[in-house]
């Protein structure tokens, strides 16, 4: 595969499903309160995504049975909605969502507190967020990929926090992925370079502790090995003439 420069009218259509999307995090946010299942959040998103006519296209991708991921506390990623579990106060959700709209896809997550959490949690839930500003701000046309993942990693590291290498960011929009991937550890100057049209999700992912995952005999839940939280987050981001543009993200989110 190569990397597929989007027409303006796609990007109109992949920002089209991103408005969706940056809709469907302000219903889960107010949802997001202890004694909610994970199952009946993901009931509430498929309502929610059908009702603007869009697709919950996380169901059935490599056979995953939810609408999104719901991934609390220690998973990273990939969590499967289930009415067995339960936020309750002090955890931490991750709602990763893929929004497809006219066959142009959006894809984006979020992690947020549930109820009164650790300030650990917070700080964490803060810097995964600043983590993704300092990446998007190296897009333009002419840097690298690499160029996002070394401002990615190069933030996180000082706080001790570690960044996966098993999963990346990576190109999106007429399919789920596409080319390039788009890893949150990199080398300047290295890797694909960046042209307008472009349409990649840049979608940090940081663990607390140590870096080695697990994946549970599910075949999906990715869980950190220590047991210790984790946070993501992530937009789907067009590079522009000058720059970039968010498609998942409100003005003033
Ligand atoms: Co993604």
């Amino acid at each position: 595969m190569s990397i597929i420069i989007k027409s303006d009218r796609e990007i109109a259509l992949i920002r089209e499903a991103g408005k969706i999307a940056i809709d469907l995090f302000k219903v889960l946010k107010e949802h997001t309160l202890p004694g909610i299942s994970t199952g009946e959040l993901d009931r509430i998103a498929e309502k929610f995504i059908k009702s603007r006519g869009a697709i919950p296209s996380c169901k059935g991708y490599g056979g995953f049975p939810g609408n999104i991921c719901i991934s609390v506390n220690d998973t990273l990623v990939h969590g499967i909605p289930s009415n067995k579990i339960i936020l309750k106060e002090g955890d931490i959700v991750t709602y990763d969502v893929l929004v497809t709209l006219n066959g142009y896809t959006a894809d984006a997550a979020r992690t947020f507190p549930v109820g009164k959490v650790s300030d650990e949690a917070l700080k964490l839930i803060q810097v995964t967020e600043e983590s993704f500003f300092k990446g998007v701000e190296e897009v333009k046309p002419g840097n690298h990929i690499g160029d996002i993942g070394a401002a990615i990693s190069e933030y996180v590291r000082p706080f001790g926090y570690t960044l996966t290498e098993e999963f990346t960011g990576h190109g999106v929009g007429r399919e789920v992925h596409e080319d390039p991937y788009v890893p949150n550890v990199g080398k300047r100057g290295v890797g694909p370079m960046l042209k307008k049209g472009m349409t990649i999700a840049i979608e940090p992912m940081v663990n607390l502790g140590s870096v080695e995952l697990k994946i549970l005999p599910d075949g999906w839940t990715t869980k950190t090995k220590d047991g210790k939280i984790c946070s993501h987050y992530e937009n789907t981001v067009v590079v522009t003439d000058l720059g970039y543009e968010i498609l998942t993200l409100e003005n003033k989110e």
